[in-house]
């Protein structure tokens, strides 16, 4: 680091420039014989003149060093441009470029955070609001005298239940991004078979497209294959991705294919369904970003499924990716060690 008070040099020079100009005047008057009264005047004139000048000059620098300080206080960080002082003053001048640029930086991420804090709650209350009204809605009509129409009362309550399930898996995915996010989700790495929890997550997930005309296809994967990763964890990033490739799936198949590599394998969640176009690609992975707002609120969804994939994945030291083709279907895929 810099040490500003090497600036004093500066100081240093100013001191031996008066000294020896005052010597030079000397001479030339004691050379020229003068009055010696004549000499003390204006030796004294000179050394006025001098201090006056290097005054001014200490008051500029000075003067350029409070109004920089007065710019940090009052946060106007948008005067970015580096502050130049007077030569001598290059080391505190850096330093106090240095300064701007980590206020800077860290006004700008604040900034940042803010507007994060500002969306997400906004979003949550969006979320929110949904299925409580709905709920209300059907619990209000019940009340008023549907619960004894035999034609209506079972539909209205499946309904009110269906919301109070949307309900709690909001409040779930939440609970999680924020375990999460604050680094509090305790995460335990062990080895297992991939090819057992694959089975098992089939027979799982059969039911759920059983009356569907899709199709879950598992791609040969090898016996013995062990990966290292949080079971629960990647069982609910696989989820996840199920659950996606069905929502934006009408028919079709969708495949899990597992490549090994020599450190670890790629798994892969195929499906035949709308696809995704170019722009939404990089935002899906976004808390509550949705392609089709209306389409993912018939289908229930929050927004929130790949954004807590992602994260997990991160504490997997992995990364999900995906490659679409709109309206041909979608492969997420993501590395595992092994
Ligand atoms: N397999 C897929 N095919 C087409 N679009 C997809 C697929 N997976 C995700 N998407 C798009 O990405 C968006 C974000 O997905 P994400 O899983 O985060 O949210 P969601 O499914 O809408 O809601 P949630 O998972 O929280 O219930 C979806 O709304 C959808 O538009
Ligand atoms: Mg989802």
């Amino acid at each position: 680091m810099n040490n500003p008070l090497s600036a004093a040099s500066r100081y240093r020079k100013e001191l031996f420039l008066s000294l020896s100009s005052f010597i030079v005047i000397s001479i030339i008057f004691y050379s020229l014989n003068s009055n010696p009264v004549i000499y003390i005047f204006t030796g004294s004139i000179w050394l006025v003149v001098l201090y006056f000048y290097i005054g001014k000059r200490r008051y500029s620098d000075l003067s350029d060093i409070k109004k920089t300080l007065r710019i940090i206080a009052s946060r106007e960080m948008e005067l970015t441009s580096n502050i130049e002082l007077d030569k001598g003053l290059g080391d505190i001048q850096a330093e106090l470029n240095e300064m701007i640029k980590k206020i800077n930086d860290d006004f700008i991420y604040l900034k940042k955070l803010e507007q994060t804090r500002r969306e997400f709650l906004g979003n949550v209350s969006h979320e929110l609001k949904t299925p409580i009204f709905a709920i209300g809605g059907y619990i209000e009509t019940l009340l008023n005298g549907a619960i004894s129409d035999p034609r209506v009362n079972m539909h209205f309550l499946q309904k009110a239940y269906d919301h109070t399930q949307n309900l709690s898996n909001l409040l779930n995915d939440l609970i999680d991004i924020s375990l999460i996010e604050s680094g509090q989700l305790k995460m335990s790495f062990r080895y297992f078979n991939l090819r057992n929890f694959l089975a098992e997550l089939a027979e799982e997930f059969n039911p759920t497209i059983s009356e569907t005309p899709i199709q879950l296809v598992i791609q040969p994967v090898r016996k013995g294959l062990q990966i290292y990763g949080d079971k629960t964890r990647f069982r609910q990033v696989m989820i996840n991705l199920l659950q996606n490739a069905v929502k934006y799936s009408t028919e079709g198949s969708i495949q899990i294919i597992v490549e090994e590599n020599s450190d670890d394998c790629t798994i892969m969640v195929k499906d035949e369904g709308v696809g995704i176009q170019e722009d939404d690609l990089s935002r899906i992975f976004e808390r509550f970003y949705r392609v089709d707002k209306a389409r993912s609120r018939d289908v229930g969804g929050t927004g929130l499924g790949l954004a807590i994939v992602k994260h997990i994945l991160e504490a997997h030291n992995s990364k999900i990716e995906v490659k679409s083709k709109y309206g041909e279907g979608s492969t997420f895929f993501f590395k595992l060690a092994k």
